[in-house]
């Protein structure tokens, strides 16, 4: 049948559901360069006030899916468990939590993303490992996972091209922040990917793309439908982005901070999430029946040194100079390491992850543009977290720049730090678990 776009966006706009057929039109023609950019813009628009139900979300992932290649990691012997995290601050779980799980017998063949804008990225953070290579062929990559467990690289461009034009217009259009159109682009990604089993950490906070618990619960509870319904096993955990996660913000620091975590004394916050994820992991891989049992590996692979064997295994193998992983002190260090103290007594009450995001990036650790060059030694490390009491004159966070003028940035991340006279309670990490 033969669609007329502009029948779509008023349709929508009026607040009525979409079809299977017209949803494939517009996807279709759109990919296809037939459907302008305008007419797409104005029923994304659309879509963001009048939303989409759950039968529509379905058909745009799987029309979206069927946009390009899917991989077919049937090669890859054993249960295959992708982990995909909706972005944040300090976010460095997938360099912990794979080689933790591969260590345990799970197949983790992942692709991640760089980071823009106020979230990281783990390929920008694997970069810090010099000769850390990203981009393998399918064939290596398949090899890799079949032969150690673990490889993750960059997205290739032939998997969702409907996502990449889509996302690419979002950004300009003001279309992000809608919850069908998140959930359609990261499952189709997720789904193309080809793992059979997903766990979606969606995170809520100042941080992360969902302000709210609630809007948290309701994306993931989404993005697990659509993995039913299109045949995953997919699951979901909430957690904590109202600070950033650890301690450490930037690319070289990030990574010294997983290793630090493999080694068994990385931040509480950070070994409880990977803890947690991990144990749903291992349960999506059916190595454990339980999330005591899954907790129980993970602690002895991390303390007898397996996880971090995996690790090194994984960087080896994907070219990176292991020597970094022994000896962190060959990281490059930034020229400036400048502290930042409380102007005040009180408890740390907040520390927001937006501005705290954007002031490493501001220091040189992120891009605002996909061309903007990264300063891989550049970023913050936090010296207190939100429960904290802090005294006037102690350390928050130090900056690590190469920038000589900071002052300005300076101020914006001392006031990301607010504090109260009132006791405050740290924060937990991981809230709910949807499956
Ligand atoms: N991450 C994605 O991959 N897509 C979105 O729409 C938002 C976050």
């Amino acid at each position: 049948m033969e669609f007329r776009m502009v029948d779509l966006i008023t349709k929508k706009r009026d607040g009525m559901p979409l079809s299977k057929e017209e949803i494939h039109f517009f996807i279709d023609g759109y990919v296809k360069g037939v459907i302008p950019d305008y007419q797409v813009s104005a029923l994304l628009m659309a879509i963001v006030f009048q939303g989409m139900n759950e039968n529509e979300t379905v058909n745009l992932t799987s029309e979206m899916l069927s946009s390009g290649d899917r991989l077919n990691l049937e090669m890859i012997k054993g249960i295959k468990v992708d982990k995909h995290s909706t972005g944040g601050v300090g976010d460095k779980t997938s360099l912990v939590l794979g080689p933790i799980v591969a260590s345990l017998g799970a197949k983790l063949a992942k692709m991640s993303g760089r980071g823009l804008g106020h979230t990281g990225g783990t390929l920008d953070k694997m970069e810090a490992i010099p000769g850390m290579r990203i981009n393998l062929t399918i064939d290596e990559f398949i090899h890799q996972v079949n032969d150690i467990g673990i490889a993750i690289v960059g997205q290739t461009s032939s998997l969702v091209p409907a996502d990449k034009k889509l996302y690419a217009l979002r950004d300009v259009t003001g279309t992000v922040e809608s919850l069908p159109l998140i959930a359609s682009s990261v499952m189709s990604k997720k789904l193309a990917s080809g793992s059979d089993a997903i766990l979606l950490d969606v995170k809520f906070g100042n941080g992360a793309f969902m302000k709210t618990k609630e809007d948290a619960i309701e994306l993931a509870r989404v993005m697990v439908k659509i993995g039913r319904a299109l045949k995953k096993d997919t699951r979901a955990i909430i957690t904590d982005m109202e600070q950033p996660l650890g301690l450490a913000i930037g690319n070289a620091l990030e990574v010294k901070e997983a290793i630090a975590t493999l080694k068994g004394h990385g931040p509480k916050d950070l070994e409880d999430l990977c803890i947690y994820a991990g144990s749903v992991m291992l349960n999506e891989a059916k190595i454990v029946t339980s999330m005591i049992e899954g907790t129980k590996l993970i602690k002895e692979a991390i303390s007898s040194g397996k996880a971090l064997s995996k690790f090194k295994e994984f960087v080896k193998a994907q070219g990176g100079d292991v020597s970094y992983i022994d000896d962190v002190s060959k990281f490059p260090v930034a020229k400036y390491i400048k502290p930042i103290v409380a102007s005040s007594d009180g408890y740390l009450k907040e520390i927001n992850a937006l501005e705290i995001g954007e002031g490493a990036m501001k220091l040189g650790a992120g891009r605002a543009t996909y061309d903007d060059v990264i300063d891989l030694s550049a970023g913050i490390i936090l010296n207190k977290k939100v429960g904290d009491y802090v005294h006037q004159g102690d350390v928050l966070c130090y900056m690590h720049t190469n920038k000589e003028d900071v002052v300005a940035v300076e101020k914006e991340i001392h006031d990301a730090f607010k504090l109260t006279n009132n006791k405050v309670e740290p924060l937990k990490v991981v809230h709910e678990y949807i499956k």
